[in-house]
C-alpha cells in the first residue's frame, strides 16, 4: 500500500525540472499522474517512461478553455482528480522596475498568478466530485521579501500566497486543502537557463556557499515536502506555507563560522 493508491494527481509544468520529479514520485507512490503543460515532446516521453497510470495532456495554464479540457481529460482517463499541483511558472529577465515593460509584467503574472487562479477554479468541481482532495501551489522564497530586478516574479509569487489562503478558506468545508511551498534556489533549467529576454542565468551569479546548507536545492527536496502536503498525513494542514530553501532565508552563515 502506498500513499497515493487509487488517486489521480495533475501536475502543471509536469515535464519541467521540478515538475518531472513530482510526477515520478507521485507515480512511484501509486498515483495516476497527469503531466500538464506546453512541452508535448517531454511530457509524452515522461508518460511513456512511466507506462501505465501516466498521461501527458496539453495545458496552457493561462487559458481557461485549456484548463476545462485538461480537467475533463483527467477525469475521463482516470475517473477523478484528487490532487492539483500548480507548479508551472516563469521568471522575468532581470531588470529594474523602471526598465520593465508592461508586456513582461503581464506575461509573468499571466502564468504565475492567473494560471494558479484558473487551476484552482477549474479543479474545484472535480475535487468536490472526488469528495475532497488537495491543491499545492508552488510559490518561492521570493514571495517572502523583495528581490531587486525581479518585480514581476516577486509580485506574482506574493499573489499566490493570497490565493492560497483565500482558497483554503473557501474550500476547507469541502474537504479540500490548499497549501503553498516556497522553494529556495533549486537546480533546474529555471536557474541554469536564462529567462526569455535575458542573457545570463540565475546560476551565473548565485552561489549557495555562504548559506546554512551550502548547496543548491534538488527537485527531490521540494518533492518530498509536496507529497507530505498532498497526502492524508497533512489532513489538518491548510492555508499554510512551507519553506524548503536549505536555510537561505536565515542569511549567511559565514560570519558565525569566522567568530
Ligand atoms: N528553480 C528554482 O530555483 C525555483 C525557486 C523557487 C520557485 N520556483 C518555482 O518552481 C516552479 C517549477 O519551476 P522549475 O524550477 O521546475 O522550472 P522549469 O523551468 O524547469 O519548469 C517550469 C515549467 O513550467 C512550464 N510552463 C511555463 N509556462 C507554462 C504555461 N503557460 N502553461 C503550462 N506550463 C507552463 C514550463 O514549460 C516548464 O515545464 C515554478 O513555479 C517556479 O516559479 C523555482
Amino acid at each position: 500500500m502506498t500513499r497515493f493508491d487509487n488517486q489521480t494527481v495533475l501536475v502543471t509544468g509536469g515535464a519541467g525540472g521540478q515538475g518531472s520529479s513530482h510526477v515520478r514520485a507521485f507515480h512511484a507512490e501509486g498515483a495516476n499522474v497527469v503531466i500538464g503543460g506546453l512541452d508535448a515532446a517531454r511530457g509524452a516521453a515522461l508518460a511513456d517512461e512511466l507506462g501505465t497510470r501516466a498521461r501527458s495532456i496539453h495545458l496552457d495554464v493561462r487559458d481557461e478553455g485549456s484548463w476545462s479540457a485538461a480537467v475533463h481529460a483527467t477525469e475521463s482517463t482516470f475517473g477523478g482528480l484528487d490532487v492539483l499541483v500548480n507548479n508551472a511558472g516563469v521568471q522575468n529577465p532581470p531588470a529594474l522596475i523602471e526598465d520593465t515593460d508592461q508586456a513582461t509584467w503581464s506575461r509573468i503574472l499571466d502564468v504565475n498568478v492567473t494560471g494558479t487562479f484558473l487551476g484552482i477554479k477549474a479543479a474545484t468541481p472535480a475535487l468536490r466530485r472526488a469528495a475532497g482532495g488537495a491543491v499545492v501551489n508552488i510559490a518561492s522564497t521570493m514571495a517572502l521579501g523583495g528581490t531587486a530586478h525581479y518585480a514581476p516574479y516577486v509580485a506574482s509569487k506574493w499573489a499566490v500566497r493570497g490565493l492560497t489562503r483565500t482558497a483554503a478558506l473557501e474550500l476547507g468545508r469541502d474537504g479540500i486543502r490548499v497549501n503553498t511551498i516556497h522553494p529556495g534556489v533549486i537546480a533546474t533549467p529555471f536557474i541554469h537557463e536564462p529567462a526569455a529576454g535575458a542573457t545570463t542565468a540565475i546560476a551565473d551569479f548565485y552561489s549557495p556557499a555562504p548559506f546554512a546548507i551550502p548547496r543548491l536545492g534538488e527537485p527531490t527536496d521540494v518533492t518530498s515536502l509536496l507529497l507530505f502536503l498532498a497526502s492524508s498525513e497533512a489532513s489538518f494542514v491548510t492555508g499554510s506555507e512551507y519553506v524548503v530553501d536549505g536555510g537561505l532565508l536565515l542569511g549567511p552563515a559565514l560570519q558565525a563560522e569566522a567568530a
